[in-house]
């Protein structure tokens, strides 16, 4: 590009990449916010069940209009894809209710309206007045035009660091030049205790103590945590990191055993390219901390790492060093895996042609040295030993259906596991983008999206606003739920029988989508009958005759579209 100025109009929340755009391409980024949050809410039938619920819970434990309500409340549960008892129904119920979701999209340039501000304001946690008052005069004076002129037209443009709105309010005033973060401080004090408090959740999570946790590291979440993710690497594999004497972080040191106070659990640690790019001190640190522990003198009952390295170094006839690799990625220059293009495109007969991408894109094992050389048969063998696979959740405004890059990395890595394995691999989610941490199974971290944000009229109503776009972002939440069928089978047959209804049966609503965006609802309707090819769902006749007429109804309004 030369000296060609290159003005790139950014996602506030978008640290690591705005950073790559930046190195790669001497990017000057104009930060734009991302949708405004609010919380999801009540609707149909689960608003039903939640009054029943209410009245139900008014009542003194022996009131005979108890076991009248208990039987409606089953019911009412039923027609919504919920059993359980009375409490567990409350809960669930609260959880999706109180879940936050993005309202619709951001305009670059168009201020929010007020009703959207103030339910902005009411979701941000432990907001006191003064705060509040000064985040709503910002949000208000917001304005990315004006920036983006001064920018186009040569001027300055002052730096902000990376960050979403609910955690790091001084992304504000947007328009402005993102930085990321100082890289020979992270993991900080904080983040390493934050990484050891949800290390611990998850293991209190699980059934029993892994010997191995398959762990996906991306760069976003530790830039937004300062390296919470990273600490929860540490904190399980019992290490910390070590700071030089100017405080630069050069390495990793084993936390004694009794210290520790249970066996050293093996991490499969896979990085996004991204993090790859962004954290090679880190990188070179994680795998620091896999070689001190595989090397320690410790009872390999003691040092899961010790024992599976061990056992590699014997069985592959290669040493220590190299059986104690436990961070992969990509090869140098490469990001993904390539499951999210094949899921897109429908390009695969097996799903073990998924775990076979996965392999070969996320097999290159990085060393003290940070060099990466290639060792498929390593990462094998150390995915036999998994006992679950984990990931964070990036960020409130992205749900592991948003986007196809959580399919693409935790699901990848869980379908490579269960073809080493030969059996299904649990699969967890850790969310702590709301200041509280918290661990899901996978399964239900996909009903909870599906019920707030999919099947939820506030949600898909407000992306519906935006026309075109909007039933394509409808489209991408049931392209990825499927992307989780294919990896990981864990999800329920009613997320695909209610998409149906809501987005394809309703003829209603499929005319909206069809003349809002005619190749995305299209694309809905094959994607719920693909799932059925591929026994992801298997509806009742009734409701695949009438998908299948849709489908021919839809493709036949495209194919007419297109030829006029
Ligand atoms: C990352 O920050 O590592 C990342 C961002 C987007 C997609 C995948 C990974
Ligand atoms: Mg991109």
């Amino acid at each position: 590009m030369g000296n060609l100025p290159n003005v790139y109009l950014y996602a506030a929340n978008n640290p690591s990449e705005a950073t790559l755009a930046k190195r790669r391409a001497n990017a000057i980024t104009v930060s734009h916010l991302t949708p405004p949050l609010a919380s999801a809410g009540l609707y149909k039938g689960l608003a039903e069940l939640k009054d029943s619920l209410t009245r139900f819970r008014e009542l003194p434990p022996g009131d005979s209009a108890r076991d009248d309500l208990a039987g409606l409340i089953h019911d009412q549960a039923a027609a919504v894809d919920l059993e359980g008892d009375a409490e567990t129904l409350w809960k669930t119920l609260l959880e999706t209710e109180g879940a936050l979701i993005t309202d619709g999209l951001h305009v670059v340039g168009k201020p929010m309206d007020d009703t959207v501000r103030r339910e902005l304001l009411d979701v941000i946690p432990g907001l006191e007045k003064d705060a509040r008052e000064n985040l709503d005069a910002l949000l208000c004076a917001n304005d990315e035009l004006q920036p983006l002129m001064r920018a186009l037209g040569g001027h300055f443009v002052p730096p902000v660091p990376g960050g979403d709105l609910i955690r790091s309010p001084e992304i504000l005033p947007t328009g402005r030049n993102i930085h990321a973060f100082d890289p020979f401080r992270m993991p900080t004090a904080h983040a390493l205790a934050e990484g050891t408090k949800q290390a611990n959740l998850l293991l209190q999570t699980h059934a029993a103590l892994p010997r191995t946790v398959a762990l996906v590291l991306w760069g976003s979440d530790n830039i937004k945590s300062d390296g919470t993710p990273i600490g929860q690497a540490l904190a399980l594999i019992g290490a910390t990191p070590r700071f030089d004497s100017y405080g630069r972080l050069s390495g990793a040191d084993l936390i004694p055993l009794e210290q520790l106070g249970r066996p050293r659990i093996d991490v499969v640690m896979t990085l996004s390219g991204i993090f790859r790019d962004l954290l090679p001190l880190q990188t070179r640190m994680l795998a620091e901390a896999a070689w001190k522990a595989a090397s320690a003198d410790e009872p390999p009952e003691q040092n899961f790492i010790r024992a599976h390295a061990l056992a590699y170094a014997e069985a592959m006839d290669v040493d220590l060093e190299i059986a104690a690799l436990r961070v992969f990625s990509n090869a140098e220059g490469a990001y993904g895996s390539n499951v999210n293009i094949l899921v897109d495109s429908s390009a695969f007969a097996e799903e073990d042609e998924l775990a076979d991408a996965y392999e070969a894109r996320k097999s290159f094992a990085y060393g003290r040295d940070g060099k990466a050389v290639k060792n498929a048969e390593l990462l094998q063998k150390a995915l036999k030993d998994v006992d679950l696979a984990y990931q964070n959740l990036e960020s409130v405004e992205l749900g592991v259906t948003s986007v196809d890059h959580y399919f693409d990395t935790l699901g990848g890595i869980s379908r490579a596991v269960k073809r080493a394995k030969g059996e299904d691999t649990p699969v967890y989610i850790g969310d702590q983008t709301r200041g509280t941490a918290k661990v899901r199974t996978l399964q239900d971290q996909i009903a909870l999206e599906t019920r707030s944000r999919s099947l939820n009229p506030k949600f898909y109503e407000s992306l519906l606003e935006h026309g075109h776009e909007g039933v394509r972002q409808i489209e991408a939440h049931l392209t990825n739920t499927l992307g989780w069928s294919a990896t990981t089978g864990q999800v329920d047959d009613w997320v695909y029988q209610r998409m149906s209804e809501t987005f394809v049966l309703d003829e209603e609503m499929r005319r909206r989508l069809s003349e809002l965006n005619p190749k995305a609802s299209a694309r809905m309707a094959n994607r719920l009958l693909e799932a059925n090819d591929r026994n992801y769902w298997t509806p009742d006749e009734e409701t695949l005759a009438a998908l299948q007429d849709a489908a021919d109804e839809l493709e036949d309004r495209m194919e007419g579209i297109a030829a006029e």
